[in-house]
């Protein structure tokens, strides 16, 4: 194994922040894994997969274990279904075409997401109306202070908007190495409805669409609506969607009876932070080379050398101005270390 020291992680995480480990190792198989583990039990670990969640404010003091596993394959499959497996750094989206290549559905409106496989259960990633629980059958995990190995099935998951048992109970005690999603062969479920997905195939006259012209439609809204990591530093959405009390709601709305919301439950609305963040007026805004994009009010970027602490402090001015203008508390969506 081969420890880097002093090493800049700027190419590892998407918001291309120029932080240091200590020391980090690129893990290339489970065998080496477990030897790391055992051979520096006592030592502080951060477990870094695609570093497409997180916000670097600071040096990393710790071993850097840098989850490289890489395969996809097929496990087992009937008339209906089909088994896949990624390894956790397996990057997302190339994963998500290989199943599309194959006619396999179920990942399709989850295009473009950036980021690896083995992190895709952490935060139970969405977009378009799909969930990874939509698909999720099971991933296998090693459990840092044993090294034992473990499958999570879905129901032990407790997966949530944008949650799961690997933020809560889980928290940094295992290390997700692949991931087994449940896909359909035939009658897959084509979701147009949410979105401009319709409006897009409408658009590339498309009217019967298969896999391929979701994913495609997909990527087109991604790319024109959000930024790509590699020309301009970001993580996605930085903030999640607010979901607040229906008594709550009702009286903001009286002030803001143009702000969009989502009905949840028959107590709960969730509201697009997007909109408040526009609304709010930091849409497109700069502060030195932290910002707020153009096209996309929920997702802060880098314009080059800004650091973690300069992007956290425009996130926390953000979060200020909404509590203040709509009464409305936005929780980052973004790991903040
Ligand atoms: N909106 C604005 N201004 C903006 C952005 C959004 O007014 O600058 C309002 C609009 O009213 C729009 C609504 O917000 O109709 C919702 O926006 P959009 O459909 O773009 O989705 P989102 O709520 O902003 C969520 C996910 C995205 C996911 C999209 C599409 C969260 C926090 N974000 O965004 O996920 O791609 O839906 O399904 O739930 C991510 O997590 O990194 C991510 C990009």
């Amino acid at each position: 194994m081969k420890i880097e020291t002093n090493f800049s992680l700027k190419q590892y995480n998407t918001f291309g922040i120029d932080a240091k480990a200590s020391r980090f190792i690129d893990i290339q198989s489970e065998e080496e894994l477990v030897e790391v583990l055992q051979t520096y039990p006592n030592d502080s670990k951060f477990i870094l997969g695609g570093g497409s969640n997180m916000l670097l404010t600071q040096d990393i003091d710790a071993l850097v274990l840098h989850i490289n596993l890489k395969g996809k394959k097929i496990i087992k499959e009937d008339d209906q279904f089909v088994w896949v497996e990624g390894k956790a750094g397996e990057n997302w989206h190339e994963f998500v075409l290989w199943t599309i290549e194959q006619n396999f559905g179920g990942l399709e409106n989850m295009s473009l997401i950036p980021g690896n496989v083995g992190t895709t259960p952490v935060q139970n990633i969405g977009a378009y109306g799909t969930e990874i629980k939509d698909t999720f059958d099971s991933c296998n995990a090693i459990q840092i202070d044993n090294q034992v190995h473990k499958i999570f099935h879905k129901e032990e998951c407790k997966f949530g908007y944008r949650e799961s048992v690997f933020k809560q109970d889980a928290k940094d005690q295992y290390i997700i190495t692949s991931v087994q999603f449940k896909l359909t062969k035939t009658n897959h479920a084509i979701k147009t409805s949410y979105g401009d997905i319709l409006k897009e195939l409408e658009e590339q006259n498309c009217k019967n669409p298969g896999l391929k012209e979701v994913s495609n439609a997909i990527i087109a809204i991604r790319k024109r609506k959000l930024p790509d990591p590699k020309e301009l530093g970001n993580s996605g959405s930085f903030f999640k969607n607010p979901i607040i009390s229906k008594t709550h709601f009702d009286k903001i709305q009286v002030k803001h009876p143009e702000m969009p919301h989502y009905t949840i439950s028959e107590h709960e609305v969730k509201i697009p932070a997007g909109w408040l963040i526009e609304h709010a007026g930091f849409k497109g805004k700069r502060f030195g080379d932290a910002g707020i994009h153009v096209n996309q009010a929920l997702v802060l970027v880098n314009y080059g050398n800004a650091t973690g602490q300069e992007i956290v402090a425009v996130s926390k001015n953000i979060q200020k101005t909404v509590l203040d203008l709509f009464d409305i508390a936005i929780e980052a969506e973004v790991n903040i270390i």
